[in-house]
C-alpha cells in the first residue's frame, strides 16, 4: 500500500472513531452565498519589511528588541503574491482574508500615502478581483506605525482615533471599489489584553514591573479598548457618510471567542456568565447597545471609561457585521479576588480562572466544536443575531505535510458553523487560519495554522499544498464527502494524483 493511500485511510479511520461520521455535510448544505476562504495578516505573511517605503510597526520594533523570531521575511507574500492567488484559485476560495499594513500605506502613521505601498495593495486586490476571490480586508490587525507608537503612546491616546480614520479614508478611498467587506480592528479584546494587561505582545505593557517597562493592568486596558471602540465607531461613520452609497460595502469589528464551561459548582455557572460580559460584552454590549455591560461597570468602577451621550450613539451599530476568531475553549472557576491583596487587572476584575481545555502550552488545541455553537449560540441571543463572519478558525501544528488532525479540527468546526446555522444564526462565511504558512505571533515559526506548507529554510519561500490544503480543496469544490466507499476512492485517487 502506497504512503498516500495510508495517509487517506488514516483519515478516514481517524473520522471514524472520532465519532464525527455522523457529522456528515456537504457544502450544498450552506445557505447560498456563504463564503468560505482563508486568510493571514500583512506582518504573518508580506516580509519585505524596510522594502519600497514601509516604515516599522511595533511588531518589528518588538520583535527585534527581544530577539525572537520576526516577520522580516516570512512567507515573502510582498513578492510572491501572484503566485498565492493562483493558489487560491486552485483551492476554489471564494474569499480571501488579509490586512493592511498601515505603515506600508501611511508610514508615518499620519500623513503623505506611500505611491509604492498603495500600488502593492491595488496590484494584489486586483489580481484576487480578477480571480473572482473576494478579499475580506482588516486595517488594523496588530501593527501599529512605530511613529505613532513614539509620538503619543498610541492606543492609549485619543489622537489615534483621528489618525486611525485618516487611514481608513486612504483604504476606502482607494481599494473601496473592490473591497467590500472591511474589518477595522483585529480581536479587539484579546488584542487588548496581550499587549496591555499581560504584556506579551507590543508595545509589552503591564504593571508588573519585572515583565514590563511600562504600563497599568488596572487601567490601559480598558482605556486601549475604549479607543478602539471610537476609532471603529468614527471609520464606520466615515464609510456611511462618504462611501457607503458608492461602494455598497460593510464594515466590521472582530472579537476573539472562546468556549467556556462551568467546572462544577453553582459558583462556576455565574462566573462563566461574568466571563461572558466581560469577554465579549465589553466590546460588543457598546456596539449593539450603546454601553458597557452593568456588572462590568459595577466591577470595574471609576478605571472603566464613560461613553459621553453622542460618543455612545456613534458606536452603537457602528458595526454591520461581527468578526468572530475562535480557536479555543475554557473552564471556568470563580475565583473571589480579594480587594486589598493586589492591584486588580482585567482577570482579577472578571473574577475567574480559566483552565484551557487541550494543551494551550504545546499549542495542541482540544477539538471541541460544542464551542463555537456555544459562541454563536450566545452571540445571536445576546446580540441581537448579527451577521457573523468567522474571521478565524483552525488548529496549530509543527509543520507537517500529513496534517490528518487539522482536517478533523476544520471538519468538526465547519460541522459546527453549519449546525448553527441551522438554529438560527446569520453567519454567511468561514476562513480558516491561515492559508499558508506564516510568521505566528505567538509561537513564531515553531508551529503553524497553514494549509500550505512554506520552506522558511529555502530562500525562495516555496509553497507546498498539505493533505489539508486537498481536503479543503474537495470540500469547496464539492468533490466528496467523507462516507461511502465510492466517496473514499475518489479520495484517493485524488491524493495519490496530487503528491
Ligand atoms: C495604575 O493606576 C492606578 C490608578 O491610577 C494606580 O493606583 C496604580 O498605582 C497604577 N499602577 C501602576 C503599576 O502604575
Ligand atoms: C502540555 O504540553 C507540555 C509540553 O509538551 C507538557 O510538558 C505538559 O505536561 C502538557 N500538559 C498536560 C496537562 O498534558
Ligand atoms: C527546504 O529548502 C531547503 C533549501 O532549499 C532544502 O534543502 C530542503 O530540502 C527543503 N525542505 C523541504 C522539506 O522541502
Ligand atoms: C474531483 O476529484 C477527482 C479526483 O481527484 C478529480 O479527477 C476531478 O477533476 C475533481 N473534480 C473537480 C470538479 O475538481
Amino acid at each position: 500500500m502506497n504512503k498516500k493511500i495510508l495517509s487517506m485511510l488514516t483519515i478516514i479511520l481517524a473520522l471514524a472513531s472520532s465519532g464525527r461520521c455522523s457529522n456528515v455535510y456537504s457544502r450544498k448544505d450552506f445557505p447560498k452565498g456563504f463564503s468560505f476562504g482563508a486568510g493571514a495578516s500583512a506582518y504573518q505573511w508580506e516580509g519585505a519589511v524596510d522594502e519600497d517605503g514601509r516604515k516599522p510597526s511595533v511588531w518589528d520594533t518588538f520583535v527585534h528588541s527581544r530577539n525572537q523570531d520576526n516577520g522580516d521575511i516570512t512567507s515573502d507574500g510582498y513578492h510572491k503574491y501572484k503566485e498565492d492567488v493562483q493558489l487560491m484559485v486552485e483551492t476554489g476560495l471564494d474569499a480571501y482574508r488579509f490586512s493592511i499594513s498601515w505603515s506600508r500605506l501611511i508610514p508615518n502613521g499620519r500623513g503623505p500615502v506611500n505611491p509604492k505601498g498603495l500600488q502593492f495593495y491595488k496590484n494584489f486586490i486586483d489580481l484576487l478581483v480578477s480571480n473572482g476571490i473576494q478579499p475580506h480586508v482588516t486595517l488594523y490587525h496588530y501593527d501599529h506605525p512605530q511613529d505613532l507608537e513614539d509620538e503619543y503612546g498610541g492606543w492609549l491616546n485619543r489622537r489615534s482615533i483621528e489618525d486611525f480614520t485618516a487611514y481608513a479614508d486612504v483604504c476606502f478611498r482607494e481599494f473601496g471599489n473592490h473591497v467590500k467587506f472591511w474589518t477595522t480592528i483585529n480581536e479587539a479584546n484579546i488584542y487588548t489584553l496581550g499587549s496591555y494587561n499581560d504584556g506579551l505582545l507590543p508595545p509589552g505593557h503591564c504593571s508588573s514591573r519585572s515583565r514590563c517597562s511600562s504600563g497599568n493592568s488596572s487601567t490601559e486596558p480598558y482605556i486601549v479598548g475604549h479607543n478602539l471602540l471610537l476609532a471603529h465607531a468614527s471609520a464606520s461613520r466615515l464609510y456611511k457618510q462618504k462611501y457607503k452609497d458608492i461602494q455598497g460595502g460593510s464594515v466590521g469589528f472582530s472579537v476573539f471567542t472562546i468556549g467556556f464551561a462551568p467546572t462544577s459548582s453553582k459558583n462556576d455557572e455565574i462566573a462563566v456568565q461574568r466571563a461572558k460580559a466581560f469577554y465579549f460584552g465589553w466590546m460588543l454590549g457598546p456596539l449593539t447597545y450603546g454601553d458597557y455591560p452593568d456588572e462590568m461597570k459595577r466591577i470595574v468602577g471609576s478605571r472603566l471609561p464613560l461613553f459621553t451621550e453622542e460618543e455612545s450613539a456613534l458606536v452603537k451599530g457602528s458595526s454591520d457585521f461581527l468578526g468572530v476568531i475562535h480557536y479555543l475553549a475554557t473552564s471556568v472557576t470563580s475565583v473571589t479576588h480579594v480587594e486589598s491583596q493586589r492591584e486588580p487587572n482585567f482577570y482579577t476584575d472578571m473574577g475567574i480562572s480559566m483552565k484551557f481545555i487541550g494543551n494551550y502550552t504545546s499549542f495542541d488545541y482540544a477539538i471541541v466544536p460544542w464551542a463555537m455553537e456555544a459562541v454563536l449560540e450566545y452571540i445571536k441571543e445576546s446580540y441581537g443575531n448579527p451577521p457573523v463572519y468567522i474571521l478565524e478558525n483552525g488548529t496549530p501544528m509543527k509543520q507537517n505535510l500529513q496534517d490528518t488532525p487539522r482536517i478533523e479540527f476544520l471538519h468538526a468546526y465547519i460541522g459546527a458553523v453549519l449546525k448553527s446555522i441551522r438554529k438560527g444564526s446569520d453567519t454567511r462565511g468561514y476562513f480558516v487560519w491561515s492559508f499558508m504558512d506564516l510568521y505566528e505571533l505567538l509561537s513564531g515559526y515553531e508551529y503553524s495554522f497553514g494549509l500550505y506548507y512554506v520552506n522558511f529554510s529555502d530562500p525562495r519561500r516555496k509553497r507546498t499544498p498539505k493533505l489539508s490544503a486537498h481536503w479543503y480543496s474537495a470540500f469547496l469544490k464539492d468533490n466528496t464527502t467523507f462516507l461511502g466507499s465510492q466517496v473514499t476512492a475518489q479520495l484517493q485517487s485524488r491524493f495519490s494524483s496530487s503528491y
